[in-house]
């Protein structure tokens, strides 16, 4: 089989190093793919919003299977494009994801459908939007309507703050139309964690859990990027509460979106927020998390591409498989991210991180200049490991980090501290 991954950063390395391994694959394409695909695959120069462009290339080379990355190609069709043309392709149609694509869809549906989520009012009105955050007061949460690359949102802590954000969204327009509108709600407070589930469209099969580190700094500190880190399985998940979760959140949404007409085939990712009063959702995601997939991928034992198959021709597996040990994922950003950085630092050290045990490096923003491997994103590589515990786990990855350099390189030393706090009880 021929297998194409849509998507350039570290999620989409470690989906073609997982495809690699299945048997049944002849050859992994990615598109546009980054250094590391192009060491176990080859990579194409195709756009992972060039849906039209992606197709040609997938009938053109008999591509047997597309694994979609990104939220942007689902939010731009590229699902019903491949399925127009009889392409097999493993992701949510343009309507289904719209559940990350608009905000304000996915709270009316959660609204509308019972899940737990924060109270919240929608404003195409700038002013009526500030006249609300002056009613109700801070803290508060401002959230661009579209898609902003996880920068959308805004947890203010003062009312001032939340009016800057309605002007930056909605008057100067910094993410464009996505900010026509914007969503104003409550600000939870809890534990973050990311609950996964592959679905056909009715039934479903939960991911392992895992939890993402989202601000920049140790401590949860500083501005929100695409994520810092994660390990799997995340303990704030465990037993009664992961039933919760499906019970109050993954049925009633798929139900509602079966019934709505648009059932939803692929990922769903629930952000949520577990408070006192129990799990609530901060976003549906309509993708693998990055860097979630990174420590997610590492566990699982079955072949992935019959996973995605099953999904997508609506037999969906009964269970998965995963490794009993714990991964982690730590990404090495550059100096300067999630705010501007420089690029074209040249990169050592990624042979000597893999050779510690069950080490495995995935790329995300990187380069070939001249023959040398550099820097060419926010988020450059994605160091990952495993071990029998979070403890050991973190050792490994972290002795690997220090292996790998590059000028202006930071990245979290706490990745997984909250596990090992819930471990020593
Ligand atoms: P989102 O993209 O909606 O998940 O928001 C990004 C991040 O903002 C989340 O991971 C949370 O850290 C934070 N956040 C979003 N909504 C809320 C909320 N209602 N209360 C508190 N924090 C929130
Ligand atoms: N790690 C968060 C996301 O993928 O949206």
């Amino acid at each position: 089989m021929k297998v194409l991954i849509v998507g350039s950063g570290g999620r989409e390395h470690a989906l073609a190093w997982k495809v690699a391994q299945s048997k049944k694959v002849e050859k992994v394409y990615g598109a546009p793919g980054n250094p590391g695909i192009a060491q176990i695959g080859e990579c194409v120069d195709i756009k992972p919003t060039e849906v039209e462009k992606l197709a040609d290339f997938a009938e053109r080379e008999g591509i047997d299977l597309t694994i979609v990355g990104p939220e942007a190609p689902l939010v731009a069709g590229i699902t019903d494009e491949f399925e127009k043309r009889g392409l097999k392709v493993f992701g949510p149609s343009k309507a289904a994801a719209q559940l990350e694509g608009s905000k304000a869809f996915a709270k009316e549906m959660m609204k509308k459908y019972g899940v737990p989520t924060a109270g919240f009012e929608v404003f195409d009105d700038p002013e009526k939007a500030k006249e609300y955050i002056r009613k109700v007061g801070a803290p508060i949460v401002v959230k661009a309507d579209g898609l902003a690359a996880g920068k959308g949102v805004v947890v203010a802590q003062t009312v001032d703050e939340a009016i800057e954000a309605v002007d930056r969204i909605m008057v100067e327009k910094v993410f464009g139309e996505a900010g026509n509108r914007v969503v104003v709600e409550e600000c939870l407070k809890g534990e973050e964690a990311s609950y996964l589930v592959i679905t056909d469209g009715e039934r479903f099969v939960p991911l392992a859990t895992a939890q993402d580190h989202k601000a920049v700094f140790d401590g949860d500190r500083g501005p929100n990027t695409g994520g810092m880190g994660a390990y799997s399985p995340a303990p704030v998940l465990s037993g009664e509460m992961e039933k919760e979760v499906q019970e109050k959140v993954i049925k009633p949404i798929l139900k509602g979106m079966a019934e709505e007409g648009m059932p939803f085939k692929g990922i769903l990712y629930a952000g949520l927020m577990i408070t006192e009063e129990g799990p609530k959702v901060l976003e549906f995601n309509v993708r693998f998390g990055d860097p979630e997939a990174q420590a997610i991928l590492r566990r699982l034992e079955d072949d992935l591409v019959d996973v995605a198959l099953s999904a997508v021709e609506g037999r969906l597996v009964e269970e998965l498989h995963w490794k009993p040990e714990t991964s982690i994922c730590v990404v090495l950003a550059s100096k300067g991210y999630p705010g501007k950085y420089e690029k074209g630092k040249v990169i050592t050290g990624i042979e000597e991180a893999e050779k510690v045990p069950t080490v495995a490096v995935f790329h995300a923003g990187t380069a070939v200049k001249d023959g040398k491997l550099v820097t060419n994103g926010g988020r450059v590589l994605n160091v990952t490991a495993l071990g029998k515990d979070i403890v050991e786990a973190r050792e490994r990855v972290y002795e690997a980090v220090k292996r790998i350099h590059f000028d202006g390189m930071h990245y979290r030393t706490d990745i997984g501290l909250k596990a090992v706090k819930r471990l020593k009880g």
